[in-house]
């Protein structure tokens, strides 16, 4: 029997790849730069309008077509199939996604295992710890690196439902448990309000068009897109399950953790004083400087901090494996076993060489064109590959997909008059923006 998610496990599992570094570690921190209220106006509007419709896309070409990447945009497709299977190919970005992703969620597990000790005291203090683990610990990256990947590959060899729904169904609650303390125990504080302020108040003179594009890609990111995953979590539903309806409960709970989580972070921040554009350092030199501040209760909130990161990108990063995995089992007959295996060990080396870009023996080597390998490797997904992947899954479902067979299957599941709108809006409003928002990348 095939591969099978039950319906509340591919909600959780789904919501697991969406909610992942993207929303606590990406969003405060974009969202600190580009000034608060208007920036989270925009991202909630961008995942609104653009989100939700490539999302319900997504999945419904995986339920629909319930095979791996290839193979369902193969099976949708009206005619030259041939060609438009090749949109499946979206699925090889998460490769270089998770190549940085899983250096960085080594790092999260090293500081979940430094929280345990002294914290530093001062920003000074945490920025050096920081850097020098960036440009000098090779050893402890790598390690901590080569854990984060044998995690990985260990939940997606176990499977859809003994390994990907069983970890999210464990994994994700206890995250939400422990945000949500978090986010209590932040409105102890008097800078609580200030925070909400924030995040609520908007000052539209902050939003510039580069802070419109950011939001756009930020919430195509954070939802998962451009890269198979969602479609191919959807492959694995019976054909009860209400993908449309979860593909709104999955964005507004992604809306609801950022926002959440963005409310705590600044209250903390601006509770002892820091301002609110820490940029990426937020996370790895503010929260773990401030946490000094409690004394010993100070190193349960940072491991606690630092579990929630570690389960919120754990989740994610299995999703980014499993579309080849899928891919490579269903049209190369691999086992899954060997499939991991290979793959797990292709983009652990790859991550290898992408730290070592950061370092500051082997910078020099790995620069090209004033950029660090690991710099583009994210510049290169998320400014390109992904875009692209939403762009042309777009002009799948609008151009390349049999309508009468999408409205066949979707209208079980939304009325006539939302599918002609959706359809619409996927056909002739989306492509047209995002391609205006890749140009606009890649000039910048
Ligand atoms: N959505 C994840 C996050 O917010 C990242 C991700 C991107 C996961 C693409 C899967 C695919 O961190």
């Amino acid at each position: 029997m095939k591969a099978h998610f039950s319906k509340a496990g591919f909600i959780l599992a789904a919501a697991g790849s969406a909610i992942g570094l993207g929303n606590i570690w990406k969003f405060p921190y974009i969202t600190g730069v580009y000034g608060g209220g208007a920036f989270v106006l925009a991202y909630i509007v961008a995942v609104l309008f653009i989100g939700i419709p490539l999302l319900i896309g997504e999945m419904a070409i995986g339920a629909i077509g319930k095979k791996d990447p290839v193979g369902s945009f193969e099976s949708l497709a009206k005619k030259a199939a041939g060609v438009w299977k090749n949109v499946g190919f979206s699925m090889l970005t998460g490769l270089v996604i998770l190549s940085f992703y899983s250096i960085v969620i080594g790092w999260i597990l090293y500081y979940l295992f430094l929280s345990l000790s002294t914290l530093p005291q001062t920003v000074e203090e945490a920025k050096t710890v920081f850097e020098t683990m960036l440009a000098l610990d090779i050893k402890t990256q790598i390690l901590f690196h080569t854990l984060s990947m044998v995690i990985t590959v260990f939940i997606v060899y176990l499977g859809v439902d003994k390994g990907i729904e069983k970890t999210n169904l464990i994994l994700l609650p206890i995250l939400f448990v422990i945000l949500l303390f978090l986010f209590f125990y932040s409105m102890s504080f008097d800078s609580f309000s200030l925070a909400v302020g924030f995040m609520f108040v908007p000052d539209f003179s902050l939003l510039t068009p580069k802070a419109l594009l950011v939001a756009v890609g930020h919430a195509f990111f954070t939802l998962s897109l451009g890269m198979a995953t969602m479609l191919t979590y959807a492959s694995y539903t019976d054909k009860n399950t209400n993908y449309v309806k979860s593909a709104i409960i999955v964005s507004l709970m992604e809306i609801g953790v950022a926002i959440f989580v963005g409310i705590t972070l600044f209250a903390f921040l601006f509770n002892f004083g820091f301002e609110s554009n820490q940029g990426p350092g937020l996370v790895f030199v503010s929260m773990p400087s401030l946490f000094y501040n409690f004394g010993m209760f100070g190193n349960i909130l940072a491991v606690l901090f630092f579990i929630a990161l570690a389960f919120a990108s754990i989740t994610s990063a299995i999703s980014i494996l499993e579309p080849t995995t899928a891919y490579i089992m269903a049209e190369k007959k691999w086992s899954r076993k060997k499939s991991v295996a290979v793959f797990g060990a292709l983009v652990w080396g790859v991550g290898i060489l992408l730290l070592l870009s950061n370092t500051k023996e082997y910078s020099a080597t790995f620069t090209f064109f004033s950029k660090g390998l690991f710099d583009w490797f994210d510049f290169v997904s998320s400014a390109i590959l992904l875009i692209l992947g939403g762009i042309f899954t777009a002009l799948f479902l609008g151009f390349g997909a049999d309508k009468n067979n999408l409205k066949m299957h979707m209208t079980h599941f939304m009325s006539d008059f939302a599918f002609e709108a959706w359809y619409f809006g996927v056909k002739y409003c989306i492509p047209p923006v995002l391609i205006a928002l890749m140009i606009y990348m890649i000039s910048e």
